[in-house]
């Protein structure tokens, strides 16, 4: 999982990509490399992140050109250095290339190119690929483009390229196949941009067209791109689609980090995710993928959820939302996990799949297999247009806007937010739900943002606390029931930013082995909500004071008991059981951002981590 991107025109091309590169460096930040053409090829690449290849260039004057791309690499084949950074070029020089994805049958492809005397320089499977293109070109002595695609039919793997012939120099050839390839249109064909995702070329054109799996693209100045299918060299008529996204959206507006402010914007994100869907005075949840498949959904044996991370947690949110609210019952699976169980799925199950990017290659490859044995499948994507959209048979957008932080925090409660509205609008149609408590549901709905603004009003309060427990080695997490989950995810939210050792369980576990770790030194965090099991989670909170840990509780408004025995807490407002995740969550992303920021991490670029997972 790697940034790609690329431009191709009239303008200079280096500020165009290496701003370009910033903005795709969520997806990886091991290293960053560009191309540029001028008369002659001009690569610079290095291992770190993209200002890091700005300073570089910044020593050089060599810096022209109007065709180049440039790449931000999530390692896999080859540890982060100056050798194994993007681009890759071929034994001739003649080629370079840049990849996101990963060519599993790389070693067969080398040891047969080693035959043919190419040497490598590298330990990356981008540096065979681009050799086997070159060699496919000199064998069939044919253009770029369809050295391309003979070579990507001998390929295993995923991979967004985009690659450059210096013996043709006014032309970029892209193609996909799991990875992401987005091209911008620039007006009458005197410019094009190539990217991951839209951002980088957002403020130059609103025409795009997103690559489907197994096509490929030339592009050449001055043309209409031309697109072929990498089987079989077929001709297909794009469509180009109208971008929604704008600028403001992707930059930090006045926020220290994308994190930041991507908590702040959950109040409007939730709104955008119910907007249009949710008429409360009316009664009505509309959802199109739901409405048109809601004899699927009513006849289903049970729905399977599939995720990963953030999401699979948001899937677990939803297991108690379904299971309660609609009767249906549910199974919650780890992508990676299910995939390769040889599970039981039938054409009676309905799989529903989670994912922000939508390009998260474990949960792809479930939708696949799923489909594969009849199932019906329904994907829940922040992102318009990714792989899992299309994927799906059908499925609903969350609108959250883009997510640029690594670690997810408006994805969840907009995930939530939308599985909301499915298990209540199910609810409602299977008659397990009483008029009353459906319509009190929905209204309650609507005043979730008002409450998530309050809540983030109290900021200061969580920052005092963070403050206080910023140092610690380790952290337990506990819920009970809706809360379960949410003490997974404010875990994760932990140790993803802040490199604290942190474990969430439900409340009720701690006594059948982490209560070991209880001592003066643990801070546990709890959610005790009055909701649900309030009283046993105070039990628990007494097995945690007895043992001297301390205790930071998620309470109530209004609470007395907690507040009594508790170290420090937090109050949320009053609201329905099943919508507390989308406010008890809320604090517990607050604390993992300032305690990160204490301690001086790089929130939105964790070490090892990036944002979109489309490696297995
Ligand atoms: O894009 P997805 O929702 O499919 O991503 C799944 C996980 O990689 C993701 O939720 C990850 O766990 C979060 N970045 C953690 O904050």
């Amino acid at each position: 999982m790697c940034g790609i991107t690329g431009y191709i025109g009239y303008r200079e091309a280096y500020p165009i990509i290496i701003k370009g590169l910033q903005r795709l460096e969520y997806r990886g930040y091991d290293s960053a490399g560009i191309l540029l053409y001028n008369d002659d090829v001009f690569i610079s690449k290095t291992k770190g992140k993209v200002s890091d290849l700005e300073d570089l260039m910044n020593t050089d004057s060599s810096k022209q050109g109007n065709i180049g791309f440039g790449h931000t690499r999530w390692a896999t084949h080859g540890i982060p250095n100056n050798i194994n950074s993007h681009p890759h070029t071929s034994n001739s020089g003649n080629l370079v290339i840049i990849h996101n994805g990963i060519i599993e049958n790389y070693d067969a492809l080398k040891k047969e190119l080693i035959k043919r005397n190419y040497t490598f320089k590298s330990d990356t499977d981008t540096e065979v690929l681009v050799n086997l293109i070159e060699e496919v070109k000199k064998t069939n002595d044919c253009k770029l483009g369809k050295a391309v695609q003979i070579a990507l039919n001998e390929v295993i793997g995923a991979y967004a390229i985009c690659v450059f012939d210096k013996t043709k120099p006014n032309e970029l050839v892209v193609a996909r196949l799991g990875s992401p390839i987005a091209i911008g249109i620039g007006k009458e064909n005197k410019e094009f941009f190539v990217a991951s995702d839209a951002s980088p070329f957002i403020e130059y054109t609103k025409n795009a067209i997103y690559l489907e799996d197994e096509e490929m693209a030339i592009i050449t100045a001055n043309k209409e791109v031309e697109i072929r299918k990498i089987k079989d060299d077929s001709i297909i008529t794009p469509e180009i689609q109208q971008l929604k996204m704008n600028l403001e959206q992707i930059e930090k507006g006045g926020y220290d980090h994308f994190m930041l402010k991507e908590i702040y914007e959950q109040p409007h994100a939730i709104t955008d995710t119910y907007r249009g869907r949710l008429i409360a005075n009316q009664g009505i949840i509309r959802m199109a993928g739901v409405d048109d498949n809601m004899e699927k959904f009513l006849n289903a044996d049970r729905i399977i959820i599939v995720a990963c991370g953030t999401s699979w947690h948001a899937g677990l949110v939803a297991e108690y939302l379904f299971e309660d609210i609609a009767r249906i019952p549910v199974e919650v699976e780890y992508a990676s996990e299910f995939r390769y169980r040889n599970p039981i799925i039938t054409e009676k199950d309905v799989v529903i799949t989670i994912s922000q990017s939508g390009e998260t290659a474990d949960t792809l490859a479930a939708i696949k297999l799923a489909k594969s044995k009849g199932a019906f499948v329904f994907g829940i994507c922040n992102v318009v247009g990714s792989s899992i959209a299309r994927e799906a048979h059908a499925g609903a957008y969350t609108h959250a806007g883009p997510e640029i932080g690594v670690a997810s925090t408006k994805a969840f409660t907009t995930q939530i937010t939308l599985l909301s509205l499915i298990a209540l609008k199910l609810g409602k149609a299977k008659g397990s739900l009483s008029n009353a408590a459906y319509r009190n549901y929905l209204q309650e709905m609507e005043l979730i943002p008002k409450k998530v603004e309050r809540l983030l009003k109290e900021d200061e309060n969580v920052k005092y606390i963070s403050s206080i427990y910023k140092d610690v080695p380790n952290c337990l997490y506990l819920g009970r029931g809706y809360n379960f989950p949410v003490a997974l995810e404010g875990a994760l939210k932990l140790k993803e930013i802040s490199y604290i050792h942190a474990e969430g369980y439900p409340a009720a576990e701690m006594k059948h082995g982490p209560i070991a770790l209880i001592d003066e030194n643990m801070p546990v965090f709890v959610i005790a909500i009055n909701k649900g099991h309030y009283e046993k989670v105070v039990s628990n909170i007494q097995e945690i004071k007895s043992r001297k840990g301390k205790i930071i509780a998620i309470v109530t408004e209004g609470d007395i008991q907690v507040k009594k025995i508790a170290d420090h807490v937090i109050e949320i407002p009053e609201t329905e059981e099943a919508f507390t995740p989308l406010l008890t969550t809320i604090p517990l992303q607050l604390l993992s951002y300032h305690i990160a920021v204490m301690l001086n991490k790089n929130v939105d670029q964790p070490r090892n981590l990036a944002k979109s997972v489309t490696v297995e």
